[in-house]
């Protein structure tokens, strides 16, 4: 009889054990879920926020430009997006110096910043894709300049076309041009700039990289890489030397209507250069890293869910875009079709 009773206890005392198991195992789960939700929508309503701040709010809430000094200087300022910052800064109240390769353009562009907006600007003619040869020129003309602000906008592409790497017309010249056009430029110019800023203790360094320097992007593997260099040059720049007062904001496109894309028609996706500029303009101080505009930014975040790395990375969409007709022969193809319609109805 006792042992009866003791083993009915025994057994008694199991299921409630495992009974207590059991409900700790499904409450723990249950807060480890919770937590993960909570941190998720504590992100999004960070991410959120930075977006409202960066691309809605940053208009009514700008950053005065002259806190970082009097001048501006601009690489690749004769057209597309660079022209289109000299001219915004201008408009912001700074002086400008233009870098190009055409001395004719360079005046065209600080004319009109002359006549346009009253302010000082200064040419500076220079092939960037010649190489380290250039900067000792470009310090002696920048020389007692007070320059807060510096973007390093000049960027080419090897190709107006998706092209595997052996495509690459003149490779043995283009891969030097285009790494001393989108790489060295940026480091080298910054190196000139940035031990001024330090003194100051302010400073603004724009660096515009591209949505395919944000991920890989084949077909257009040297760019790619040169404008990956971009963003992780600039982010870790930001880190070196924030707390000295300097801020290196990493600017990070998709389609601007410029020469560079065939000045594409412009669209709810594809931004006109000044208008891409003046957003841009407004992020700073509002974000180190941002893709410029709000129809850039859900585009990008559009693009990480739909166009994940495996996909992106993959022969079957390399395949694709290879057999896409390029821009000039669309472009091409258009024009005839126009002819041949305009001397039909004639
Ligand atoms: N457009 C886009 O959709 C897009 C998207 C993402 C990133 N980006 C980046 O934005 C930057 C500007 O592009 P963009 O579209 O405005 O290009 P763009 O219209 O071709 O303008 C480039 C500017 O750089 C100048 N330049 C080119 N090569 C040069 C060289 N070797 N030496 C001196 N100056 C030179 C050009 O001078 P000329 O007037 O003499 O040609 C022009 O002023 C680039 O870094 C590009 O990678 C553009």
């Amino acid at each position: 009889m006792f042992l009866q009773s003791q083993l009915f206890c025994y057994r008694k005392m199991l299921l409630a054990q495992e009974l207590y198991c059991k409900t700790s195992l499904t409450d723990t789960l249950a807060l480890f879920g919770g937590l993960m939700v909570a941190i998720c929508l504590l992100k999004f309503t960070w991410k959120c926020w930075c977006g409202l701040r960066q691309f809605v709010l940053s208009e009514q809430w700008q950053v005065d430009l002259h806190a970082y000094g009097q001048w501006a200087v601009v690489t690749g300022a004769t057209s597309g997006i660079g022209r289109a910052y000299a001219t915004e800064l201008a408009r912001r109240g700074l002086d400008v110096v233009l870098l190009g390769r055409s001395d004719n353009k360079l005046r065209m562009v600080a004319r009109e910043i002359k006549n346009e907006y009253g302010r000082r600007t200064h040419t500076i003619q220079v092939d960037f894709t010649e190489g380290g040869s250039i900067y000792s020129y470009i310090a002696k003309e920048l020389q007692g300049l007070q320059i807060g602000i510096l973007v390093n906008n000049v960027g080419m592409t090897c190709t107006d076309h998706f092209a595997y790497f052996l495509e690459t017309p003149d490779a043995e010249q283009k891969i030097t041009q285009i790494i001393n056009c989108n790489t060295l430029s940026v480091t080298q110019m910054t190196r000139l700039v940035l031990p001024g800023m330090v003194d100051r203790g302010t400073g603004l360094i724009i660096n515009i990289s591209s949505e395919m320097g944000v991920r890989p992007h084949p077909l257009v593997a040297l760019y790619s890489a040169t404008k990956i260099f971009v963003t992780y040059f600039s982010r870790c720049l930001h880190a070196e030397y924030k707390s000295m007062g300097i801020t290196v904001q990493c600017v990070a496109p998709l389609m601007v209507s410029t020469n560079m894309t065939h000045n594409m028609q412009v669209n709810c996706l594809v931004k006109s250069a000044s208008g891409f500029a003046y957003e841009a303009v407004n992020t700073v101080g509002h974000s180190s890293y941002t893709s410029g505009c709000l129809s850039h930014a859900l585009q990008s975040a559009a693009l990480s869910l739909l166009l994940p790395d495996w996909l992106r990375m993959s022969t079957f969409l390399i395949r694709v875009l290879k057999s896409l007709p390029n821009t000039k022969t669309c472009r091409r193809k258009a024009s005839q079709r126009k002819e041949r319609f305009t001397v039909t109805k004639e």
